[in-house]
């Protein structure tokens, strides 16, 4: 049995993480820490909450006593680090809940993971690190760390001192580095979610600038099958780029939307640019593909269109979500726009 920590597993792709990884593999057992902030929700984790082999403690990776108590009792050998406060516009209203989880919730989970000398150490990361392109190129492995926002910057703060510990004390740390994921149980402040159920209330869809910021879309799954060949087959102290090879302008993307939906083009709504706002990302996965054989399986077609039937298909999962707290900072966001 692996006895793997898997932190920030009931937000986004952690708990996507946690409910494909439980069904393709019996000798995981999966300890779950998650702070559940306003992005975690165990909700999320419904089919796995019985899982023998899981278990859920609610807690901060910031917190060295807890950690290390859970190494002991769980007999930790393995840690995915998904934990972090994870979206652009909330770091750049306030960073240091950022710097908090991010910077110093991975240097303890580094440090206790040292301590019990675990036998992988992955850290999930982003693109974002790499900073933004003009309209051409992609980034490698090998691309210079330019972070332009308070939250890529911690991202890569948190990367640099995870490979720091491979080549400081030979801990058997991985970083991956993948593009923007969608699918199910994406908390809706992120671009899709969002305007799938601001289109669904026949809400003003709020575009950034001129629209035409390209992000690289890759489906959940696929993320998380390249983060498991990672787990399993990554090479110490080597960063892998996960990406579909499906650049997008924003305004496609909503306008795709938008006609799935049988929605009207006059909710979009052009507003003030996010300030510092990345241009373009784009990822090269040859690395990853080469090395370890993954390759993506979801075309963006296929999986955008059941991605937005799961919204229609589970707006209760979203309506308790912007009835809470989730609207105060929506107002914050765009009242100024
Ligand atoms: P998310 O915001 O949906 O989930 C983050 C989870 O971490 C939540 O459940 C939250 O409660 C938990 N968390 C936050 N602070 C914590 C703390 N101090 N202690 C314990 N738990 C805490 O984020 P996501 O989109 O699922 O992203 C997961 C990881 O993947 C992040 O590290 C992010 O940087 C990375 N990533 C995300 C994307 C993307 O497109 N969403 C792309 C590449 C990489
Ligand atoms: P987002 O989902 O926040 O991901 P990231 O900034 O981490 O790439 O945003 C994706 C793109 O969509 C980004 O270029 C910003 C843009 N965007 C809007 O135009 N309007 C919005 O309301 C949001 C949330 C994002």
């Amino acid at each position: 049995m692996k006895r793997i920590l898997v932190t920030g597993g009931a937000g986004f792709i952690g708990s996507n993480y946690i409910n494909h990884i439980l069904k393709e593999r019996d000798d995981y057992f999966i300890v779950n820490l998650d702070k559940l902030t306003y992005a975690g929700n165990l909700e999320n984790l419904k089919e796995s909450e019985n899982n023998p082999n899981y278990c859920f403690v609610k807690g901060d990776i910031t917190n060295s006593e807890l950690v290390e108590y859970l190494f002991k009792k769980y007999e930790i050998k393995y840690v995915i680090n998904f934990a972090a406060e994870s979206h652009v516009d909330r770091s750049i209203l306030g960073s240091e809940i950022f710097y908090r989880t991010n910077v110093i919730g991975t240097n303890v989970l580094l440090e206790t993971a040292r301590r019990h000398e675990v036998q992988k150490f992955l850290q999930i990361s982003t693109d974002e690190v790499y900073g933004s392109l003009g309209d051409e190129g992609l980034f490698t492995e090998l691309t210079n760390l330019s972070p332009n926002s308070p939250y890529s910057s911690s991202k890569a703060g948190a990367d640099m001192m995870a490979l720091a510990f491979y080549h400081t004390y030979g801990m058997p740390v991985s970083v991956t580095r993948c593009s923007n994921n969608y699918g199910p149980f994406q908390f809706p402040e992120k671009l899709i979610p969002l305007m799938i159920i601001n289109a669904l209330n026949n809400k003003n869809l709020p575009v950034y600038g001129d629209g035409m910021n390209v992000r690289d879309w890759i489906y959940v799954i696929d993320h998380n099958k390249a983060v498991d060949l990672v787990f399993e087959k990554g090479k110490s102290g080597e960063v892998y780029n996960i990406g579909a090879n499906n650049e997008m302008p924003n305004i496609d993307i909503i306008k795709l939307i938008l006609q799935i939906l049988g929605k009207p083009e006059t909710l979009i709504h052009y507003v003030k640019d996010r300030p510092g706002h990345d241009r373009r990302y784009a990822i090269d996965a040859s690395k990853i593909e080469n090395e370890l054989g993954w390759k993506p399986s979801f075309n963006f077609e296929t999986a955008i269109d059941y991605t937005i039937k799961w919204y229609l298909e589970n707006q209760k999962w979203w309506e308790r979500i912007i009835s809470g707290d989730y609207q105060k900072y929506y107002s914050i966001q765009y009242s100024a726009k």
